[in-house]
């Protein structure tokens, strides 16, 4: 099938099998760098978009719920003040994931932020699982979850 569809706030189109999964058609039909799919269960969360708003696993989208809907990668947050604030969150914390999960927590950050620059604290812990990661601490990411936050506040005023 043909599945339209916006990615990055660009209209894309391509041909794919109904049940093709939409992180395999982003990784090799669309090239998106940033893509990665270890688990294909949605249980890592290395393959994270933000699916029509939410956060979500693309191993879990088939292609046929992606027809007319909305996908952000981390590249379409690229050269973005959001984007910059996340970052200065991060370094401010001394906090570096590696290649590996840079970009699902970054865009997992940024959905949090963006739904609620105060993410209350229960939430937060619940919500920061998402990207599965042994080699760093768990209360260090939080803590730049935190401090991006801070950042988006300090910089929309929002104080
Ligand atoms: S590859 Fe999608 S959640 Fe693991
Ligand atoms: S998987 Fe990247 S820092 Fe753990």
């Amino acid at each position: 099938m043909r599945v339209r569809f916006t990615l990055n706030g660009k209209a894309v189109q391509v041909d794919a099998e109904p049940e093709a999964r939409l992180s395999d058609v982003l990784m090799h039909h669309l090239e998106i760098a940033s893509m990665r799919q270890d688990c294909s269960e949605g249980r890592c969360g290395s393959c994270l978009v933000i699916f029509e708003g939410i956060i979500v696993s693309s191993c879990m989208i088939p292609m046929f719920r992606v027809l007319g809907t909305e996908v952000v990668t981390i590249e379409g947050l690229f050269g973005s003040r959001d984007l910059r604030d996340i970052e200065r969150g991060f370094q401010s914390t001394g906090f570096e994931p590696c290649r590996y999960c840079a970009a699902p927590k970054t865009l997992l950050t940024h959905a949090i932020i963006s739904e609620n620059t105060r993410p209350r604290e229960e939430e937060l812990e619940v919500q920061a699982q998402a990207v599965r990661c042994r080699c760093t601490s768990y209360q260090h990411f939080l803590e730049a979850i935190r401090n991006a936050a801070k950042q988006r506040r300090s910089r929309t005023r929002d104080i």
